[in-house]
């Protein structure tokens, strides 16, 4: 286990992925936390991250000298790094140049451990404004870039490291290696930490605490509970009940895909509940129009019909969720920046449903862990790497009241623009990418006839954490080819617009 100290950065989770995709398991905790709780967990090795403060500030996150002589390794990074000199003795003093981007970092010290089969020349992203005037007694500088003297510097006895760029974005190009050589070649931890391990192991888990209990859960089709369905499937089997309710607003034959893996006819053993509650929800639907009560109204009734299907289960013992560790990090259970995402959880905790207790198999998971937790499992590809969809699903891209025929435009709009999207090699590359339907009908002509018909919204964005986004370049030959076959193929629209907003101000989603 490596321990990562958050101060706040914007790349905390960022650092926690990277040290896991160095096959080595790690946790995020806040610098708040005990040290007598870190000393407990008996890690190998210690991450401190970047921050946006000024270490010398009063009041600004600190950490205690005893961290440092604990024989654990400590790295730090940027704050971090600012922060380990400045409790050990150094200096840490406003920049008069502050570096902001790819910088080159020149080595001084090629036989660092940190810095095994790093170029002695080698691209590094700084992003600081304080800077390490002076480093703590028993350190050397290993690194150093044109305008800052320490770039990095350590004190290899002690085996405390300090970095003042980020090794963990993508941006500095050995940074992974840099990490890599810390966590395998400072810490000595082994590198075994995988995925098929994980799968194992977490059935092994569930099985234990399960026992012969009965565990029930809400099947989205989304990745998360998909994943969390199959690996309750292989360790319990028909213990499992999974409810999937179709609530009409799902993009196109999705309903019947999640059938196809998790139904009767599928390669999971598992009761598979699925109810057709379409008609249901397009009747609550009609006639609203305002965003926030349809939200409403899709989450209430979702309420409504798993309680139904709770009802006729009976008690249960445990009530499965797919959480995922940036969950737990973002509602403030795991490190320091407390993001709450309110909207986006369904109705919240059922009290409805008789159990005794939560299981949440993927708790520790990171989003590609999952995806690669999918795969080991046997997941369909497609239902693995699919896109996010909101919980109220098409009823959000859907302007103004939601009817049959207007998801049957999305939808079909929609899979076309998927299609296309895919087939042009860009499905991963874009963070998330649909239709929307807007409320706009306008005039157009078609053949000879005047057409009175909806305008369909393509919308394409980058994004790192879906809070900010900006919208993706796509070519324009691929956007005029999914306009094209969306004017052919899909009845009922004569108008389609890319949408270039980024986020702030829109959002991602159009309700
Ligand atoms: P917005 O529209 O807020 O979306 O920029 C940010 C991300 O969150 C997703 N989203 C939701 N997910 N339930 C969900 O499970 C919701 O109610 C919801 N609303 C938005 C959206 O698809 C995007 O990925």
């Amino acid at each position: 286990l490596v321990i990562v100290i958050d101060f706040g950065g914007q790349y905390n989770q960022l650092v926690a992925r990277r040290v896991r995709e160095c096959n080595v398991y790690c946790e995020i905790y806040s610098y708040k936390t005990d040290l007598e709780k870190i000393k407990e967990m008996n890690p190998k090795g210690i991450i401190l991250t970047g921050g946006p403060n000024s270490c010398y500030e009063e009041g600004a996150p600190t950490c205690s000298k005893e961290l440092f002589e604990m024989g654990i390794p400590v790295l730090g990074l940027c704050y971090g790094a600012q922060l380990m000199m400045h409790v050990l003795g150094g200096k840490v003093e406003k920049a008069e140049v502050s570096e902001y981007g790819k910088t080159e970092v020149l080595v001084d010290k090629t036989e660092s451990k940190l810095f095994k089969d790093v170029s002695e020349k080698t691209i590094c992203w700084m992003s600081h404004t304080d800077y390490i005037s002076q480093i703590a007694p028993g350190f050397e500088i290993s690194a150093h870039t044109a305008d800052c003297p320490v770039a990095t510097a350590e004190n290899a006895d002690k085996n405390l490291y300090a970095i003042q760029f980020h090794p963990e974005v993508l941006h500095t190009a050995e940074g992974t290696k840099m990490l890599s050589n810390f966590v395998l070649g400072v810490c000595g931890c082994a590198g075994d930490w995988k995925m098929d391990a994980f799968v194992e192991n977490t059935i092994k888990e569930i099985r234990e605490k399960v026992g012969d209990g009965k565990v029930l859960l809400a099947l989205s089709g989304g990745v998360d509970s998909s994943v969390a369905a199959g690996l309750l499937s292989r360790a319990i089997g028909k213990q499992l009940t999974c409810v999937f309710v179709d609530h009409g607003l799902l993009r196109k034959d999705e309903g019947d895909e999640v059938e196809g893996v998790f139904g009767p006819n599928g390669q999971f053993d598992l009761n598979f509940i699925r109810v057709n509650a379409q008609q249901r929800y397009y009747d609550k639907l009609a006639g609203v129009t305002e965003p926030e009560a349809k939200r409403k109204i899709i989450g209430e009734e979702f309420i409504r019909i798993f309680e139904e299907e709770a009802k006729k289960i009976g008690a249960v013992d445990f009530l499965a969720q797919g959480t995922i560790y940036p969950d737990v990090v973002e509602s403030g259970l795991g490190g320091e920046s407390a993001v709450i995402k309110s909207h986006h959880n369904v109705g919240g905790l059922p009290d409805y449903v008789d159990f005794k207790e939560i299981i949440e198999p993927l708790r520790d998971l990171f989003k590609d862990e999952v995806r690669k937790a999918g795969l080991e499992l046997g997941i369909p590809e497609n239902l693995v790497f699919r896109q996010p969809f909101p919980g109220p699903g098409l009823g959000i891209r859907i302007i103004g009241e939601v009817t049959a025929e207007k998801v049957r435009i999305v939808q079909d709009a929609d899979a076309i623009y998927r299609e296309e999207i895919a087939k042009a090699g860009l499905d991963r590359d874009i963070n998330q990418y649909f239709a929307a339907l807007t409320n706009m009908r306008s005039v157009g002509v078609m053949g000879d006839f005047r057409t009175y018909d909806y305008a369909v919204a393509l919308r394409a964005v980058k994004t790192i954490d879906f809070m900010t986004a900006e919208a993706a370049e796509i070519p324009y030959e691929v956007l005029n080819k999914v306009m094209n076959r969306i004017i052919n193929e899909v009845k009922g629209v004569n108008r389609v617009f890319y949408d270039l907003t980024s986020k702030p101000p829109g959002t991602i989603e159009f309700e």
